[in-house]
């Protein structure tokens, strides 16, 4: 909310996950068979399926609708007391064809944080106000300012008058000033930050309280922590994965090896 409407083609790794035609959570390319969203955009059994490559929601003519295969939500998600390891990811039933409007975005590598004070960019179809009921139709794009830890728990306190710490590890806040928030809708959508011409997928839109209220922070998932875990599922789900990891690493290393023995 508090965006703008985003121009058609600028965020190709974006998609929305649907359940019908029923937009519920944005979502992230990250390989042509492979999107990223939050654990808590999948809660049952149901059929989902992305839509990419067009800023309108509703618009189907230019975008591709892929059924999901599979659902791989992280094991220790959690609602209560917050969402936590709110991260999963859908196999789709078939490759999808890169074009300049669908295009991947890159996952950081482990243990990857990214720094306070870094602008990045949310962006969803999510409510433009807290009231609203039914998502926006044009692709909305908000800028975001990465807050350390303890300021965020320190705003979260404030807010909810407490003690704790609701900021934990594998969670990372935005903040850009009253009306500039995620919100519903927004969820499983990313934060992404640009470094030296590369786009990286910092966050997953997570959860907040109400939407875009003055003083209260945005919370993403902090991807870099589940790089691993994100690495592992896409591995073993892709069966053909050791023979051909295998293979190209016996024809990489065996030459090399008779090479260093000369
Ligand atoms: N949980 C929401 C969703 O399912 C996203 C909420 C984000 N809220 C916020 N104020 N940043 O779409």
């Amino acid at each position: 909310m508090g965006g703008v409407n985003a121009e058609e083609g600028k965020w190709p790794w974006q998609v929305s996950v649907r359940i019908g035609r029923r937009h519920i959570c944005g979502g992230t390319l990250v390989t042509n068979t492979w999107v990223l969203t939050a654990a808590h955009c999948i809660l049952r059994r149901f059929q989902y399926s992305v839509k990419m490559g067009d800023r309108s929601i509703y618009n189907e003519n230019t975008s591709v609708v892929v059924p999901v295969q599979r659902t791989f939500v992280h094991p220790k998600d959690s609602a209560a007391p917050t969402v936590q390891n709110d991260v999963a990811l859908l196999q789709l039933q078939h490759r999808v064809n890169f074009t300049v409007n669908i295009q991947p975005i890159c996952i950081p590598r482990e243990n990857f944080r990214v720094e306070a004070r870094t602008r990045c960019w949310m962006t969803g179809w999510g409510k433009t106000q807290e009231g609203e009921e039914s998502p926006t139709e044009i692709l909305q794009e908000v800028d975001q300012y990465i807050l350390h830890h303890e300021e965020c728990n320190k705003k979260m306190q404030k807010i909810m008058s407490s003690t704790k710490d609701v900021i934990i590890k594998g969670m990372v806040c935005g903040y850009k000033g009253q009306g500039k928030d995620s919100c519903q809708g927004d969820s499983g959508g990313p934060l992404a930050c640009e470094y030296n011409d590369t786009w990286v997928q910092a966050g997953i839109v997570s959860w907040g309280i109400g939407c875009g209220r003055r003083g209260v922070p945005g919370v993403y998932t902090e991807i870099g922590i589940y790089s691993k875990w994100l690495i592992a599922v896409v591995n073993q789900a892709t069966c053909l994965y050791p023979a051909v990891f295998l293979s190209v690493l016996l024809h990489l290393v065996l030459p090399l090896g008779i090479l260093v023995a000369l």
